[in-house]
C-alpha cells in the first residue's frame, strides 16, 4: 500500500542528514518545505520534496494500490514523541486536585497517604486486563492528539508483582498499538508503606528482587528513579543504576524537580539518556550536561498543574543544550497527555519559540527516548507516523491557538487512523 500526499502548505522538521538531537541556537532553525509531497510506502517514508520534484510517473509505474491525498492549506508534522509518561494508572486522583486548589502542597499530599502511594493502592486492586483497557483508551487518546511514540513507566505497583503487572502492561500496549513504546521499571518512584521506615530495605529489594524479576522476563528497556528531595537519595540512586545497568536498562531518571539534588549529576555519571524534570537547574548542572549524552527534558505539564517554578530553559538552550519536552501523562501531576498543549507551555511559561518546541516534541524528545533513528522527524526510512493539520496560516499557529485541535489526520505506521 502507498499513499501519496500532495500539494502541502507546508512539510516541518524534514531531515536529508541524520542528527540525534537538535541544540543551542540551532534549535529555532526549523527545515520544513513548502508546497511539497509526502510518499509513504507501507509502514515507512518513501519519498518527499517540493511539487516540482515529484515523479508521478515513476511512483505509478510500480505496482501497487495508490491513494492519494490533497493536502492544499494543510501542515505535516512528525508525531510527537512523548518521552516521559506514567500512562498505565488506575482511578483517578481528582480529589487530591481539590486538595491543592485548597492550598495543599504535593509534598504534604504524599505524607497523608495521597499521591503515588493512593495510585500504588489502586493498582495492586486491579486486574492487568482492567489496566491494559484503560492505558489503550488513554494511548488512543493521545494518538488522535498527534503522538506516536511514547515511554511509559511502571512505578505505581511499588512491589515486585505489582511493578511487572504494569510492565506486563506495556508489553502487550507494545505489541497490540500501532505507536512506537518504550518501557521504563520505576520501582524507586516512591518508598511503599510497608517499608516507611525502611528505605534501605526498600531500596534492596529493588536491587536484588525486582530488577532481577524485570530482566528475566525482558521487560524493561530503562531504569527510572526519582531522585529528589524527600523521595530516593543519590546514594540510594547510584546503586539503583548501577544494579539497572548490569541486566542491560539504561538510565533515565526524575531529578531536580523539588530541589538541587544531585539528580542531574547521578544521571550523568550513568550516562543516562534523559534527566527530566529540572525544575532546579543552575550553572553547575548546566555545565555537567553540557559535557555528557543526556537528554535535558522538561515537563511544562506538570509544573503548570502543580504551580510549580519552571525550569531555567531559556539559560539551557542559551548555553548551548538541546531541550526536549514531554507530557509527564499520570493522575497526580499531569493528568494530561496532549502534546500539542505541552509546546503552547513551553512558548508561554518558558518563553521558547514555535521551532524551538517543535524540535523539543519531536526529534529532541526522540533522542530522550531512544527512538531517534526510527521518529521523531520527516526522514526517507523513519516510520510514517506524521499528522496532516486542518487549514492554518503557518507553524506558529499550532503553539498559538492553544485550545484548538486542528489536527484533521493521523497516520501511524503508514495507517491513516
Ligand atoms: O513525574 N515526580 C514524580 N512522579 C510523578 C508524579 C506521580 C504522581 O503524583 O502520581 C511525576 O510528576
Ligand atoms: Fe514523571
Amino acid at each position: 500500500m502507498k499513499t501519496l500526499i500532495t500539494n502541502i502548505k507546508q512539510l516541518v522538521q524534514t531531515e536529508k542528514t541524520p542528527r540525534k538531537w537538535v541544540a543551542g541556537k540551532d534549535m529555532a532553525q526549523l527545515e520544513t518545505i513548502s508546497h511539497a509531497y509526502l510518499l509513504v510506502e507501507g509502514e515507512k517514508i518513501a519519498a518527499f520534496g517540493p511539487m516540482e520534484e515529484l515523479d508521478r510517473e515513476e511512483i505509478e509505474k510500480e505496482s501497487g494500490i495508490l491513494k492519494e491525498i490533497d493536502a492544499t492549506g494543510r501542515l505535516i508534522l512528525p508525531s510527537f514523541c512523548d518521552s516521559h509518561t506514567h500512562l498505565v494508572y488506575a482511578g483517578s486522583r481528582e480529589i487530591e486536585y481539590i486538595d491543592k486548589i485548597k492550598g495543599l502542597s504535593y509534598e504534604e499530599i504524599a505524607r497523608r497517604g495521597g499521591g503515588i502511594l493512593n495510585s500504588a493502592q489502586r493498582i495492586r486492586e486491579t486486574s492487568e486486563q482492567e489496566l491494559y483497557d484503560s492505558a489503550l483508551i488513554r494511548l488512543e487518546e493521545i494518538a488522535m492528539y498527534g503522538t506516536g511514540a511514547v515511554e511509559i513507566k511502571s512505578g505505581y505497583g511499588l512491589d515486585t508483582e505489582s511493578e511487572l503487572k504494569m510492565l506486563r502492561v506495556i508489553r502487550r500496549l507494545k505489541e497490540s498499538t500501532p505507536l512506537l513504546i518504550k518501557s521504563t521499571f520505576l520501582g524507586a518512584h516512591a518508598l511503599p508503606a510497608a517499608y516507611k521506615h525502611d528505605q534501605t530495605g526498600y531500596v534492596n529489594l529493588i536491587i536484588n528482587e525486582m530488577i532481577p524479576a524485570v530482566a528475566a522476563e525482558d521487560l524493561a528497556d530503562y531504569i527510572d528513579v526519582f531522585c529528589d528531595k524527600g523521595f530516593f537519595t543519590v546514594e540510594d540512586t547510584d546503586r539503583i543504576l548501577n544494579a539497572g545497568m548490569k541486566y542491560g536498562m539504561r538510565a533515565k531518571i526524575h531529578a531536580n524537580e523539588l530541589d538541587y539534588s544531585g539528580g542531574v549529576q547521578v544521571g550523568v555519571k550513568y550516562n543516562a539518556i534523559s534527566v527530566d524534570h529540572l525544575e532546579y537547574v543552575g550553572e553547575e548542572e548546566i555545565d555537567c550536561l553540557l559535557s555528557s549524552e543526556t537528554m535535558p527534558t522538561v515537563l511544562p505539564g506538570a509544573a503548570f498543574f502543580l504551580n510549580m517554578p519552571y525550569s531555567p530553559v531559556r539559560r539551557m538552550i542559551n548555553a548551548g543544550l538541546p531541550v526536549a519536552l514531554a507530557s509527564d501523562y499520570n493522575p497526580g501531576s499531569s493528568p494530561s497527555g496532549n502534546m500539542k498543549f505541552v509546546m503552547s507551555l513551553g512558548c508561554i511559561n518558558y518563553k521558547m519559540l514555535p521551532e524551538e518546541v517543535i524540535h523539543a516534541t519531536t526529534l529532541n524528545s526522540a533522542y530522550a527516548m531512544g527512538v531517534e533513528e526510527e521518529a521523531g522527524s520527516i526522514a526517507v526510512g523513519k516510520w510514517a507516523n506524521f499528522y496532516i493539520t486542518t487549514p492554518v496560516p503557518g507553524i506558529e499557529y499550532l503553539p498559538y491557538a492553544y485550545g484548538s485541535h486542528l489536527i484533521d489526520a493521523v497516520f501511524l505506521k503508514g495507517e491513516q487512523m
